[in-house]
Protein backbone atom coordinates (compact mmCIF):
# COMPACT_ATOMS: atom_id res chain seq x y z
CA UNK A 1 0.00 0.00 0.00
CA UNK A 2 1.45 3.34 -0.92
CA UNK A 3 1.30 5.96 1.84
CA UNK A 4 4.20 7.84 0.60
CA UNK A 5 2.06 9.30 -1.90
CA UNK A 6 0.76 11.31 0.87
CA UNK A 7 4.19 12.78 2.25
CA UNK A 8 4.90 16.18 1.42
CA UNK A 9 7.72 15.76 -0.41
CA UNK A 10 8.15 19.58 -2.14
CA UNK A 11 9.22 22.57 -0.21
CA UNK A 12 6.72 24.13 2.24
CA UNK A 13 6.43 27.97 1.86
CA UNK A 14 5.04 29.12 5.38
CA UNK A 15 2.66 31.94 5.56
CA UNK A 16 1.22 33.87 8.55
CA UNK A 17 -2.02 33.82 10.24
CA UNK A 18 -4.38 31.80 7.97
CA UNK A 19 -7.98 30.23 8.52
CA UNK A 20 -10.79 27.72 6.72
CA UNK A 21 -13.96 27.01 7.31
CA UNK A 22 -15.05 23.77 5.78
CA UNK A 23 -18.69 22.38 5.81
CA UNK A 24 -18.73 18.51 6.07
CA UNK A 25 -21.28 15.72 6.20
CA UNK A 26 -22.08 12.41 8.16
CA UNK A 27 -22.57 9.65 5.74
CA UNK A 28 -24.75 6.19 6.31
CA UNK A 29 -23.11 3.22 5.65
CA UNK A 30 -25.60 0.13 3.29
CA UNK A 31 -22.78 -2.20 3.45
CA UNK A 32 -21.04 -1.89 6.47
CA UNK A 33 -17.37 -1.67 8.23
CA UNK A 34 -16.86 -3.55 11.55
CA UNK A 35 -13.69 -4.91 12.32
CA UNK A 36 -9.85 -3.19 11.33
CA UNK A 37 -6.33 -4.20 11.49
CA UNK A 38 -3.80 -1.48 12.37
CA UNK A 39 -3.88 1.34 11.22
CA UNK A 40 -6.79 1.59 10.77
CA UNK A 41 -7.73 -0.61 7.85
CA UNK A 42 -11.38 -2.20 7.26
CA UNK A 43 -11.05 -5.66 6.64
CA UNK A 44 -14.05 -5.39 4.18
CA UNK A 45 -15.16 -2.91 1.78
CA UNK A 46 -18.00 -0.67 2.89
CA UNK A 47 -20.38 1.38 0.83
CA UNK A 48 -22.37 4.49 1.82
CA UNK A 49 -24.49 7.15 1.45
CA UNK A 50 -22.92 10.66 1.76
CA UNK A 51 -25.78 12.51 3.80
CA UNK A 52 -27.14 16.34 3.13
CA UNK A 53 -28.35 18.15 6.17
CA UNK A 54 -26.36 16.10 8.95
CA UNK A 55 -23.29 18.36 8.71
CA UNK A 56 -20.35 19.91 10.79
CA UNK A 57 -19.00 23.00 10.40
CA UNK A 58 -15.30 23.38 11.49
CA UNK A 59 -13.29 26.57 11.14
CA UNK A 60 -9.46 26.06 11.80
CA UNK A 61 -7.43 29.26 12.39
CA UNK A 62 -3.86 28.67 12.19
CA UNK A 63 -0.97 31.11 14.00
CA UNK A 64 2.07 30.61 12.61
CA UNK A 65 4.83 30.02 15.54
CA UNK A 66 8.11 29.00 16.85
CA UNK A 67 8.34 25.16 15.40
CA UNK A 68 7.36 23.15 18.36
CA UNK A 69 7.57 19.21 18.70
CA UNK A 70 4.13 18.71 20.54
CA UNK A 71 1.05 20.10 18.53
CA UNK A 72 -0.59 22.78 19.65
CA UNK A 73 -4.45 23.74 19.76
CA UNK A 74 -7.49 24.98 21.48
CA UNK A 75 -10.34 23.42 20.58
CA UNK A 76 -13.80 24.97 20.94
CA UNK A 77 -17.40 22.94 20.61
CA UNK A 78 -20.81 25.18 19.73
CA UNK A 79 -18.41 28.26 21.04
CA UNK A 80 -17.65 26.81 24.17
CA UNK A 81 -14.14 25.42 25.33
CA UNK A 82 -13.69 21.40 25.16
CA UNK A 83 -11.33 20.00 27.16
CA UNK A 84 -12.93 16.51 27.33
CA UNK A 85 -12.66 16.24 23.33
CA UNK A 86 -8.70 17.21 22.77
CA UNK A 87 -7.56 13.62 24.02
CA UNK A 88 -9.01 12.33 20.61
CA UNK A 89 -8.12 14.74 18.57
CA UNK A 90 -4.32 15.03 20.17
CA UNK A 91 -4.30 11.04 19.11
CA UNK A 92 -5.75 12.18 15.53
CA UNK A 93 -2.59 14.71 15.12
CA UNK A 94 -0.12 12.09 16.32
CA UNK A 95 -1.34 10.05 13.64
CA UNK A 96 -0.83 12.18 10.68
CA UNK A 97 1.71 14.09 11.84
CA UNK A 98 4.26 12.37 9.75
CA UNK A 99 2.02 13.08 6.80
CA UNK A 100 1.48 17.00 7.60
CA UNK A 101 4.53 18.25 9.38
CA UNK A 102 3.13 22.08 8.95
CA UNK A 103 0.94 21.39 11.64
CA UNK A 104 4.07 21.86 14.44
CA UNK A 105 4.50 25.22 12.75
CA UNK A 106 0.87 26.10 13.96
CA UNK A 107 -1.09 27.21 17.02
CA UNK A 108 -4.18 26.08 15.76
CA UNK A 109 -7.62 27.18 16.70
CA UNK A 110 -10.44 24.80 15.85
CA UNK A 111 -14.34 26.33 15.91
CA UNK A 112 -16.57 22.75 14.97
CA UNK A 113 -20.58 23.25 15.48
CA UNK A 114 -22.84 20.51 14.35
CA UNK A 115 -26.19 20.51 12.79
CA UNK A 116 -27.60 18.02 14.40
CA UNK A 117 -27.96 17.91 18.44
CA UNK A 118 -24.77 16.75 20.37
CA UNK A 119 -26.45 14.23 22.00
CA UNK A 120 -28.64 12.38 19.29
CA UNK A 121 -26.44 9.47 19.25
CA UNK A 122 -25.57 10.31 15.69
CA UNK A 123 -22.32 9.46 15.42
CA UNK A 124 -20.33 13.20 14.57
CA UNK A 125 -16.99 11.64 14.67
CA UNK A 126 -17.23 11.19 10.35
CA UNK A 127 -18.64 14.54 10.04
CA UNK A 128 -15.88 16.13 12.56
CA UNK A 129 -12.78 14.24 11.58
CA UNK A 130 -13.68 14.69 7.60
CA UNK A 131 -13.72 18.53 8.38
CA UNK A 132 -10.32 19.10 10.00
CA UNK A 133 -9.11 17.01 7.55
CA UNK A 134 -10.33 19.38 4.48
CA UNK A 135 -9.15 22.49 6.59
CA UNK A 136 -5.85 21.04 7.01
CA UNK A 137 -5.76 20.10 3.30
CA UNK A 138 -6.96 24.02 2.55
CA UNK A 139 -3.82 25.17 4.35
CA UNK A 140 -1.39 22.22 2.50
CA UNK A 141 -2.69 23.69 -0.63
CA UNK A 142 -1.21 27.15 0.34
CA UNK A 143 2.01 25.88 1.58
CA UNK A 144 2.70 23.23 -1.07
CA UNK A 145 1.31 24.92 -4.34
CA UNK A 146 -0.74 23.24 -7.20
CA UNK A 147 -2.25 20.26 -5.91
CA UNK A 148 -5.53 18.80 -7.49
CA UNK A 149 -8.61 18.57 -6.64
CA UNK A 150 -8.28 14.88 -6.77
CA UNK A 151 -5.28 14.78 -4.87
CA UNK A 152 -6.55 17.38 -2.30
CA UNK A 153 -9.51 15.11 -1.82
CA UNK A 154 -8.15 12.04 -1.47
CA UNK A 155 -5.37 13.09 0.63
CA UNK A 156 -8.20 14.45 2.96
CA UNK A 157 -10.09 11.33 3.07
CA UNK A 158 -6.69 9.64 3.81
CA UNK A 159 -6.50 11.71 6.64
CA UNK A 160 -10.30 11.44 8.09
CA UNK A 161 -9.49 7.43 7.56
CA UNK A 162 -7.04 7.69 10.33
CA UNK A 163 -9.10 9.28 12.79
CA UNK A 164 -12.17 7.36 12.17
CA UNK A 165 -12.70 4.83 9.18
CA UNK A 166 -15.86 5.87 8.32
CA UNK A 167 -14.73 9.75 8.19
CA UNK A 168 -12.76 8.48 5.20
CA UNK A 169 -16.34 8.22 3.21
CA UNK A 170 -17.57 11.92 4.40
CA UNK A 171 -15.54 13.81 1.67
CA UNK A 172 -17.37 12.93 -1.46
CA UNK A 173 -20.86 11.74 -2.35
CA UNK A 174 -23.32 10.67 -3.57
CA UNK A 175 -22.49 7.03 -3.17
CA UNK A 176 -18.77 6.51 -1.06
CA UNK A 177 -16.86 3.14 -1.16
CA UNK A 178 -14.03 2.67 1.04
CA UNK A 179 -11.57 -0.85 0.77
CA UNK A 180 -10.25 -2.59 -1.95
CA UNK A 181 -12.83 -4.28 -3.70
CA UNK A 182 -12.97 -6.14 -7.07
CA UNK A 183 -15.70 -4.43 -9.32
CA UNK A 184 -14.50 -0.90 -8.22
CA UNK A 185 -11.24 -0.59 -9.60
CA UNK A 186 -9.65 2.51 -8.12
CA UNK A 187 -11.06 1.68 -4.34
CA UNK A 188 -8.16 1.45 -2.17
CA UNK A 189 -8.21 0.72 1.73
CA UNK A 190 -6.46 4.06 2.57
CA UNK A 191 -9.14 6.56 1.36
CA UNK A 192 -12.67 6.47 0.07
CA UNK A 193 -13.83 6.85 -3.62
CA UNK A 194 -16.61 8.07 -5.48
CA UNK A 195 -19.06 5.54 -6.70
CA UNK A 196 -17.39 5.16 -10.42
CA UNK A 197 -20.74 4.03 -12.15
CA UNK A 198 -24.04 5.58 -13.06
CA UNK A 199 -26.83 5.24 -10.58
CA UNK A 200 -30.41 4.00 -12.08
CA UNK A 201 -33.12 7.01 -10.90
CA UNK A 202 -34.57 5.52 -8.60
CA UNK A 203 -31.24 5.68 -5.90
CA UNK A 204 -30.89 9.60 -7.18
CA UNK A 205 -31.64 11.61 -3.94
CA UNK A 206 -32.17 8.92 -2.05
CA UNK A 207 -34.14 9.74 1.47
CA UNK A 208 -33.23 9.38 5.01
CA UNK A 209 -35.03 10.14 8.19
CA UNK A 210 -33.14 9.50 11.71
CA UNK A 211 -35.67 8.32 13.73
CA UNK A 212 -33.79 9.20 17.46
CA UNK A 213 -34.86 6.35 19.61
CA UNK A 214 -31.77 7.03 22.36
CA UNK A 215 -30.12 10.36 22.34
CA UNK A 216 -27.46 9.04 25.26
CA UNK A 217 -23.91 7.82 25.25
CA UNK A 218 -23.35 4.47 23.68
CA UNK A 219 -22.58 2.03 26.05
CA UNK A 220 -19.90 0.16 24.32
CA UNK A 221 -17.64 2.51 21.63
CA UNK A 222 -17.45 1.20 17.81
CA UNK A 223 -13.65 1.06 18.91
CA UNK A 224 -14.21 -1.59 21.30
CA UNK A 225 -16.73 -3.67 19.38
CA UNK A 226 -13.94 -3.34 16.24
CA UNK A 227 -11.62 -4.59 19.05
CA UNK A 228 -14.04 -7.36 19.07
CA UNK A 229 -13.60 -8.65 15.51
CA UNK A 230 -10.41 -9.68 16.45
CA UNK A 231 -11.32 -13.06 18.01
CA UNK A 232 -15.11 -13.45 16.70
CA UNK A 233 -15.83 -16.75 16.00
CA UNK A 234 -17.87 -15.29 12.72
CA UNK A 235 -15.25 -12.80 11.53
CA UNK A 236 -13.91 -14.61 8.61
CA UNK A 237 -17.75 -14.84 6.82
CA UNK A 238 -18.74 -11.76 8.23
CA UNK A 239 -15.87 -9.69 5.85
CA UNK A 240 -16.80 -12.22 3.28
CA UNK A 241 -19.87 -11.41 3.23
CA UNK A 242 -19.65 -8.00 2.85
CA UNK A 243 -17.50 -8.03 0.39
CA UNK A 244 -19.72 -10.13 -1.68
CA UNK A 245 -22.22 -7.81 -0.93
CA UNK A 246 -20.49 -4.88 -2.07
CA UNK A 247 -20.00 -6.63 -5.31
CA UNK A 248 -23.94 -7.36 -5.10
CA UNK A 249 -24.66 -3.77 -4.68
CA UNK A 250 -22.56 -2.04 -7.28
CA UNK A 251 -24.95 -4.06 -9.76
CA UNK A 252 -28.44 -3.24 -8.22
CA UNK A 253 -27.65 0.63 -8.02
CA UNK A 254 -27.00 0.21 -11.66
CA UNK A 255 -29.35 -1.35 -12.05
CA UNK A 256 -31.96 0.21 -10.12
CA UNK A 257 -33.10 -3.12 -8.54
CA UNK A 258 -34.58 -1.70 -5.63
CA UNK A 259 -36.14 -4.85 -3.34
CA UNK A 260 -32.63 -6.28 -3.92
CA UNK A 261 -31.72 -3.33 -2.01
CA UNK A 262 -34.04 -3.28 0.61
CA UNK A 263 -33.52 -6.97 1.38
CA UNK A 264 -29.35 -6.38 1.06
CA UNK A 265 -29.14 -2.97 3.42
CA UNK A 266 -31.66 -4.61 5.66
CA UNK A 267 -29.65 -7.54 6.17
CA UNK A 268 -26.36 -5.68 6.25
CA UNK A 269 -27.91 -3.79 9.41
CA UNK A 270 -28.93 -6.69 11.15
CA UNK A 271 -25.74 -8.74 10.06
CA UNK A 272 -23.88 -5.66 11.63
CA UNK A 273 -25.79 -6.32 15.47
CA UNK A 274 -25.37 -9.72 15.34
CA UNK A 275 -21.66 -9.24 15.05
CA UNK A 276 -22.33 -7.33 18.05
CA UNK A 277 -24.56 -9.72 19.81
CA UNK A 278 -22.12 -12.45 19.04
CA UNK A 279 -19.13 -10.74 20.42
CA UNK A 280 -17.02 -12.03 23.57
CA UNK A 281 -17.96 -10.23 26.36
CA UNK A 282 -21.36 -9.91 23.98
CA UNK A 283 -23.31 -6.64 23.80
CA UNK A 284 -26.37 -5.22 22.75
CA UNK A 285 -27.05 -1.79 21.21
CA UNK A 286 -30.65 -2.20 19.58
CA UNK A 287 -33.71 -0.76 22.10
CA UNK A 288 -36.66 -2.03 22.63
CA UNK A 289 -38.16 0.69 20.40
CA UNK A 290 -35.75 -0.23 17.43
CA UNK A 291 -37.21 -3.23 17.29
CA UNK A 292 -40.77 -1.71 16.95
CA UNK A 293 -39.96 0.57 14.34
CA UNK A 294 -38.21 -2.23 12.33
CA UNK A 295 -41.21 -4.28 12.78
CA UNK A 296 -43.91 -1.56 12.01
CA UNK A 297 -41.92 -0.68 8.86
CA UNK A 298 -42.23 -4.64 7.84
CA UNK A 299 -46.02 -4.42 8.11
CA UNK A 300 -46.51 -1.00 6.30
CA UNK A 301 -44.13 -2.87 2.73
CA UNK A 302 -46.06 -5.70 3.16
CA UNK A 303 -49.62 -3.34 4.00
CA UNK A 304 -48.32 -0.65 0.91
CA UNK A 305 -45.98 -2.33 -1.26
CA UNK A 306 -43.75 0.62 -0.63
CA UNK A 307 -39.98 0.79 -0.89
CA UNK A 308 -39.05 1.78 2.70
CA UNK A 309 -36.54 0.09 4.47
CA UNK A 310 -34.19 0.63 7.31
CA UNK A 311 -30.71 0.55 7.88
CA UNK A 312 -28.91 0.76 11.55
CA UNK A 313 -25.35 2.32 12.62
CA UNK A 314 -23.53 1.25 15.75
CA UNK A 315 -26.68 2.33 17.97
CA UNK A 316 -30.54 2.42 18.61
CA UNK A 317 -31.32 5.03 15.85
CA UNK A 318 -33.11 3.42 13.15
CA UNK A 319 -32.46 5.21 9.27
CA UNK A 320 -35.03 5.18 7.52
CA UNK A 321 -34.13 5.01 3.51
CA UNK A 322 -36.77 5.60 0.97
CA UNK A 323 -37.20 6.83 -3.03
CA UNK A 324 -37.81 10.47 -3.10
CA UNK A 325 -41.20 9.73 -5.07
CA UNK A 326 -42.29 7.77 -2.15
CA UNK A 327 -41.69 11.39 0.25
CA UNK A 328 -45.01 12.21 1.02
CA UNK A 329 -46.75 8.75 2.09
CA UNK A 330 -43.67 7.61 3.99
CA UNK A 331 -43.39 11.43 6.11
CA UNK A 332 -46.90 10.91 6.70
CA UNK A 333 -46.54 7.01 8.21
CA UNK A 334 -43.33 8.34 10.15
CA UNK A 335 -45.15 10.88 11.94
CA UNK A 336 -48.54 9.18 12.50
CA UNK A 337 -46.74 5.44 13.43
CA UNK A 338 -42.76 5.84 13.89
CA UNK A 339 -42.07 9.30 15.66
CA UNK A 340 -43.85 7.97 18.90
CA UNK A 341 -41.16 5.54 19.21
CA UNK A 342 -38.45 8.40 19.33
CA UNK A 343 -37.22 10.33 22.07
CA UNK A 344 -39.77 13.56 22.41
CA UNK A 345 -40.59 12.43 19.01
CA UNK A 346 -37.34 13.69 17.46
CA UNK A 347 -36.63 12.65 14.34
CA UNK A 348 -34.28 14.30 11.65
CA UNK A 349 -35.09 14.59 7.85
CA UNK A 350 -32.07 14.40 5.51
CA UNK A 351 -31.36 13.43 1.76
CA UNK A 352 -28.37 12.18 0.06
CA UNK A 353 -25.51 14.58 -0.52
CA UNK A 354 -22.54 15.46 -2.79
CA UNK A 355 -19.58 15.86 0.44
CA UNK A 356 -17.56 18.41 1.47
CA UNK A 357 -18.24 22.12 0.47
CA UNK A 358 -15.29 25.11 1.42
CA UNK A 359 -17.45 27.87 3.78
O1 LIG B 1 -15.78 4.87 11.86
P1 LIG B 1 -16.09 4.11 13.11
O2 LIG B 1 -14.86 3.50 13.70
O3 LIG B 1 -16.90 4.88 14.07
O4 LIG B 1 -16.98 2.83 12.70
C1 LIG B 1 -18.22 2.96 12.11
C2 LIG B 1 -18.89 1.67 11.97
C3 LIG B 1 -20.33 1.69 11.51
O5 LIG B 1 -20.89 2.97 11.55
C4 LIG B 1 -21.13 0.80 12.41
C5 LIG B 1 -20.43 1.13 10.09
C6 LIG B 1 -19.97 2.00 8.97
O6 LIG B 1 -19.48 1.43 8.00
O7 LIG B 1 -20.11 3.22 9.05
Amino acid sequence: MNTDQFLVKSDINLIENTKFTWKTPSNIALVKYWGKSNPQIPKNASISFTLNNCHTITTIEFEKIEKTTEVTFDLFFEGKKKEEFKPKIAEFFKRIQDYCPYIFNYKMTINSENSFPHSSGIASSASGLSAIAMCLMSLENELVQDLSQDFINKKASFLARLGSGSASRSIEGPLVVWGEHPAIVESSDLYGVQFPFKVDPIFQNYQDVILLVDKGEKQVSSTVGHNLMHNHPYATNRFQQANDNLGKITTILQEGKIKEFIHLVESEALTLHAMMLTSSPYFILMKPNTLEIINSIWEYRNNTNSNICFTLDAGANVHVLFPENEKDEVLQFIDKELSKYCQKNHYICDTVGLGATKM
